[in-house]
């Protein structure tokens, strides 16, 4: 039996998404680095029987924990089960708000929703596209519980501010890394810098279980609550402590998990050479900027988002699509979307303005400098068009 579906094939992004009329591209935005070692853990998993539960998930769970310097991880289904198990596991419920960036995956936001809670956007920096600590501050109230910053293309917020802001006002950090795996701010991991964080594992992330997501954390309670929602509350055999739910990671998942963790540090490597190739390609071209990376980041490079002209933008857009190159707004902003149209407007000039101006480009780790430099001829191209 052989798939059909191509490689880096994302859900999230083609339901009902115009570009799915066009011809398949030939670079396309994500690329799964998986092979033999990924089939023989599979087969493993089978052979042994076990296919839930099991040892492949304490594993994987370890293998994060120490990648992202953490004393836990938890596995989950996926990153928006597992964002509203973090919500649920620190206390967040009705009443309280969470503040949350709305140039993000909509599920920041709609987990807190899950949580009976209240998201509240707060902007973004111009530059890094990551959330504005002073906004963040001006946000604040007496029913904020949660700070939560996304690492934008996995690239770290400010979070030795965040950690800051949150502790001065007494309420939790909690990091969204959902795109982030192996980012570092100051040195340090993500993930680690906060109550917990989330790190997600869908096919266009730098390593993949297909679906899935681990939640990182030091507080062994919040560890354990974590486990208790994902599995019914169950502490022994039909005995239940509390009302969970089923958001299980299978075994063959975990196993897949991993080889992709041993995978990482060379994805990153291939990765963050060919940001440097990339952005001596950009710097000659006139209108396009490429990603800014403060100092104090290690970006891993799961998003490559330029900004341009917003009156070139989907000019740009509609010439890399005609030559084959997939191109994507990550992400239209949430409080733009219908579901939260009945809310007052949050006045985020910072992301409206943004929402014009990003376009991300493929950058897997597959990519070969010709196909960076065709990448940038045809943006170019498109550019002085
Ligand atoms: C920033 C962010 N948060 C949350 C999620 C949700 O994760 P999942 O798709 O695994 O549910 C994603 C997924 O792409 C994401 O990019």
């Amino acid at each position: 039996m052989t798939a059909t579906v191509p490689s880096g094939y994302d859900p999230l992004a083609s339901a009902g998404d115009p570009a799915d009329a066009a011809p398949e591209p030939l670079i396309r935005m994500a690329a799964p680095v998986t092979g033999e070692e990924e089939v023989d853990a599979v087969r493993e998993v089978l052979a042994s029987g076990i296919l839930t539960n099991g040892p492949f998930t304490r594993q994987f769970e370890s293998a994060m924990a120490s990648l992202q310097g953490t004393e836990h991880a938890v596995a989950f289904a996926n990153g928006t089960v597992a964002l509203s198990a973090m919500y649920l596991a620190s206390g967040i419920g009705p009443g309280d708000e969470v503040i949350v960036p709305s140039l993000t995956f909509i599920s920041t936001a709609t987990s807190v929703l899950h949580a009976q809670a209240t998201p509240v956007f707060a902007d973004i920096r111009p530059d890094t596209l990551n959330l504005d600590p002073d906004d963040v501050v001006r946000r604040i109230t007496p029913r904020t519980r949660a700070i939560v910053p996304v690492h934008y293309g996995g690239q770290a917020a400010e979070l030795d501010r965040f950690r800051e802001i949150a502790d001065d006002a007494g309420v939790l950090l909690l990091e969204d890394a959902a795109q982030a795996h192996g980012a570092t701010f100051r040195g340090r991991p993500v993930g680690s810098w906060g109550r917990a964080g989330m790190f997600s594992f869908t096919p266009t992330k730098n390593i993949t279980t297909g679906e899935g997501s681990v939640v990182t954390t030091d507080d062994d309670e919040l560890a354990q609550h974590l486990r208790l929602l994902r599995n019914h509350g169950i502490t022994r055999q039909y005995h239940h402590e509390l009302v969970g739910w089923n958001w299980r990671l299978s075994e063959m998942q975990a196993a897949i998990g991993c080889v992709q963790v041993s995978r990482l540090a060379g994805i990153l490597e291939i990765k963050r050479a060919n940001a440097e190739v990339m952005r001596g390609l950009l710097e000659g071209i006139d209108g396009v900027t490429p990603p800014e990376v403060p100092a104090e980041c290690e970006h891993p490079y799961m998003l490559y988002t330029v900004q341009l002209d917003p009156e070139r933008r989907d000019d740009v857009s509609r010439a890399l699509t005609a030559a084959g190159i997939e191109n994507r707004i990550y992400f239209p902003p949430a409080h733009r979307q219908p579901i939260f149209a009945h809310l007052p407007d949050p006045h985020l000039p910072a992301t409206d303005a943004a929402a014009g101006r990003i376009l991300s480009l493929p950058f897997h780790s597959r990519l070969r400098e010709e196909d960076l430099a065709f990448i940038a001829e045809v943006l170019e191209g498109a550019l002085t068009a």
